[in-house]
């Protein structure tokens, strides 16, 4: 029943994005023929799930939801695109195709990127669907902000740039995992929480304590399908961390230690949950898929 709705979410947000991307055939149409390959090429769209979870569990209409959603995609397919060119990660496949600057170059890739970023905010600013008032989506605006730049998603890669190569202390990679992966996925729920502008102040504060955990959780599983995963299930190429010297958890831990560890945060983040009612069920479901997912 929840993988059903999770699905319909997926069908959702693919629309959603499809309808505000700029057309193909819009001048400059390589420019926007690489914003939609790498946007609708593929991925598990957990951000806007999320968003659309948490904002249905604080009492939002899913029609609130489709702009911010779309706003968090199009900021986690920039970062995607930039992670993958060669002075970062240097990575030839997402989603089983080319990455975006295999496929158009590393010049439009970077600016694919760049204009992504730029539309997000805008998606978030002025789309109508969200029906918000002007307070509320300028708070909207300043979660996404902070969550996207230096002190956040930003900061995160240059973080871990910065630690390829060294051996961090188990607070060193939580603290680089909690900016480049958790930034963001804690503004998907806080996003989908706030798209209901009387949402209880204690409810966005369990939402945000669940958000945390899943969120640092969700790039130890990274890590971990990094080591134990296959091309074809990924679509990505497994093993890339340990080639280029990333710290990662399950280097500093072991496998089994970084499963421990993601365990401890997932029962966290029940925890988290624990005065909530059934409307919350997708948000812990989502909460064992992060922890058990193959790709
Ligand atoms: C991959 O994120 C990069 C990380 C932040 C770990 P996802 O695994 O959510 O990427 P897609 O969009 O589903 O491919
Ligand atoms: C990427 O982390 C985090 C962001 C894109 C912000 P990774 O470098 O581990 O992601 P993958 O494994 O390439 O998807
Ligand atoms: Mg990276
Ligand atoms: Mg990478
Ligand atoms: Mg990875």
């Amino acid at each position: 029943m929840t993988a059903e709705l999770i699905a319909h979410y997926q069908a959702r947000i693919n629309q959603a994005l499809d309808q505000r991307l700029p057309a193909a055939d819009l001048h400059p149409g390589d420019l926007h023929q690489a914003m939609r390959y790498a946007v609708l090429g593929g991925g598990k769209r957990l951000r806007p799930v999320l968003a659309y979870a948490a904002g249905v569990a604080a009492g939002a209409e899913l029609d609130v939801l489709d702009a911010p959603a779309c706003a968090l995609e199009c900021i986690h397919a920039y970062s995607l695109i930039h992670d993958d060119l060669p002075a970062m990660d240097d990575d030839d496949l997402r989603h089983g195709q080319p990455s975006c600057h295999k496929a158009y170059g590393e010049a439009l890739a970077i600016l694919a990127g760049d204009a992504l970023q730029a539309l997000a905010f805008q998606i978030l600013a002025q789309d109508t669907s969200l029906n918000v008032p002007p307070a509320v989506r300028l708070r909207m605006l300043g979660v996404l902000i902070q969550a996207a730049g230096s002190r956040g998603m930003v900061g995160g890669q240059a973080i871990d740039l910065a630690a390829v190569g060294r051996m961090l202390t188990l607070a060193e990679l939580e603290n680089m995992h909690i900016h480049k992966t958790g930034a963001l996925i804690r503004a998907s729920v806080l996003l989908g929480a706030l798209s209901q502008p009387a949402v209880d102040p204690i409810l966005l504060e369990r939402l945000d304590r669940y958000a945390k955990c899943i969120g640092l959780a969700f790039q130890i599983r990274d890590d971990i399908l990094d080591e134990i995963g296959d091309a074809a299930t990924l679509g990505k190429t497994p093993g890339a961390d340990r080639v280029r010297n990333k710290p990662t958890y399950p280097a500093l831990l072991g496998l089994d230690g970084a499963r421990e560890h993601a365990r401890i945060l997932y029962d966290e983040a029940r925890m988290a949950l624990d005065t909530l009612g059934a409307e919350a069920d997708p948000l812990r479901w989502i909460a064992a898929y992060i922890v058990e997912r193959a790709y």
